[in-house]
C-alpha cells in the first residue's frame, strides 16, 4: 500500500502536507485552481487588506542567486473585491483555503477577517510579520500586546482555525505560547527576513523600497531552527513550516524539525507549479523506502536523536 501523506492541521484535513505560501499566485481563482490541480494540499491567499493597495513600483523582486529579495508592498485589490475571488474559490476548490489577512489595527483585522470568513475560507492566517510595509506586518507584530489583542479579536468571530504568521523575531516559544494563549490555533513560521541589496554598478539600492524580505534556500536553516525550537517547547502546536522549500528534501527537513505541513513560496518562480508533484512523489518514495506508513510519523522525528 502506498504511504499515507494526509495530515491534520488544527482541524483542517490536507491530502498531503504541501501548501501554497502566501503571496505567490494566491490572488485569483484561476491561479488557485491551477495550484489545486498541481497537487497542493492547501492554499494560502496573498495577504489582503481592508483597502486596495497598489504596492511599490518596480523593481520589487530580485534573484540574488543564493536567494530572493522582494518588496512588493502588499499589492492587493482590498477585501471587498477579493471576496468575489475568494467566494468562487471556496465554492469550486476542494482543498482548504487559508485567507492571509493584514491590517494596521484590530478594527481592520476584524473587518477583513469577517469578510474572508463570510466568503467561505477554511482558515485565517494573520500576517504579523511582513518586514517591509510601514504600518503593517512586522510593525504590528513587534508589539506583543497588540498582536495578542488582534488574535483574540479575530478568534472571537472565527470558528475556523486562525494561524499567526511569524518572523524570526517572533519565533520564540515564549512568544508563540502567548499567541496560543490568546486563541491562535497554530503558527506559520517563517516570513521573509528584512534585507537589502545594492547594485555595485549603479551604486544604488536595487529595490525601489530599498528594504525588502529575503526568501529561498538561504533562509531554510533559519526556518529549521525556528520550527525545531517551537516544536521542542510546544509539542502539540500545529506548525506550518515555510522557508526555502525547493524540493522534497527541503520539505522533509522542515517536517523532521516539527512542521505538520510546509509552505512553498519563491521556489515556484524557478520550478513553477510542478514543484508540488515533485515534493509529493519524493516524500512518498522516501516513506516507502524507509518503511514508514504515514508522513505523520515523521513530524518532529529529528527530536528523537
Ligand atoms: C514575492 C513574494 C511575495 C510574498 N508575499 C507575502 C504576503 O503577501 N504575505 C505573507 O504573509 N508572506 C508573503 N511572502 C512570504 C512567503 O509567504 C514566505 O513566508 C517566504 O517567502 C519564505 O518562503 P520561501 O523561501 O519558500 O519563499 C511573500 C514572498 C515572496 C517571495
Amino acid at each position: 500500500m502506498s504511504p499515507d501523506l494526509e495530515v491534520e492541521l488544527a482541524g483542517l484535513r490536507l491530502r498531503n502536507p504541501t501548501i501554497l505560501a502566501s503571496g505567490i499566485l494566491g490572488s485569483f481563482y484561476g491561479l488557485m485552481k491551477r495550484v489545486e490541480d498541481a497537487g497542493a494540499g492547501a492554499i494560502t491567499t496573498k495577504t489582503v487588506t481592508r483597502e486596495p493597495r497598489e504596492g511599490y513600483p518596480n523593481p520589487v523582486f530580485v534573484d540574488l542567486g543564493f536567494g530572493y529579495l522582494n518588496a512588493m508592498g502588499l499589492p492587493n485589490p482590498g477585501i471587498r473585491e477579493f471576496s468575489v475571488e475568494l467566494r468562487r474559490a471556496a465554492r469550486e476548490i476542494r482543498i482548504p483555503l487559508i485567507a492571509s489577512i493584514g491590517g494596521r489595527n484590530e478594527e481592520e483585522f476584524m473587518d477583513v477577517a469577517g469578510r474572508a470568513l463570510d466568503a467561505g475560507c477554511s482558515g485565517i492566517e494573520l500576517n504579523l510579520s511582513c518586514p517591509h510595509v510601514s504600518g503593517y506586518g512586522l510593525e504590528i507584530g513587534s508589539d506583543l500586546q497588540l498582536a495578542c489583542s488582534i488574535i483574540k479579536a479575530v478568534k472571537s468571530i472565527s470558528s475556523k482555525p486562525v494561524f499567526t504568521k511569524i518572523s524570526i523575531h517572533q519565533a520564540r516559544p515564549d512568544i508563540v505560547s502567548r499567541y496560543l494563549g490568546s486563541g491562535a490555533d497554530g503558527v506559520t513560521a517563517i516570513n521573509t527576513i528584512r534585507a537589502a541589496a545594492i547594485c555595485v554598478e549603479s551604486m544604488t539600492p536595487i529595490l525601489s523600497n530599498i528594504i525588502g524580505g529575503l526568501s529561498g534556500p538561504c533562509i531554510r536553516p533559519i526556518a529549521v531552527a525556528a520550527i525545531y525550537e517551537i516544536r521542542r517547547e510546544l509539542p502539540g502546536v500545529p506548525i506550518i513550516g515555510v522557508g526555502g522549500v525547493d524540493g522534497w528534501r527541503a520539505a522533509l527537513e522542515l517536517i523532521l524539525a516539527g512542521a505538520n505541513a510546509v509552505g512553498v513560496g519563491s521556489a515556484i518562480a524557478r520550478k513553477d507549479l510542478q514543484i508540488f508533484g515533485e515534493i509529493i512523489e519524493g516524500l512518498r518514495r522516501f516513506l516507502a523506502e524507509r518503511g514508514f506508513k504515514s508522513i505523520k510519523e515523521l513530524v518532529g522525528y529529528a527530536h528523537r536523536s
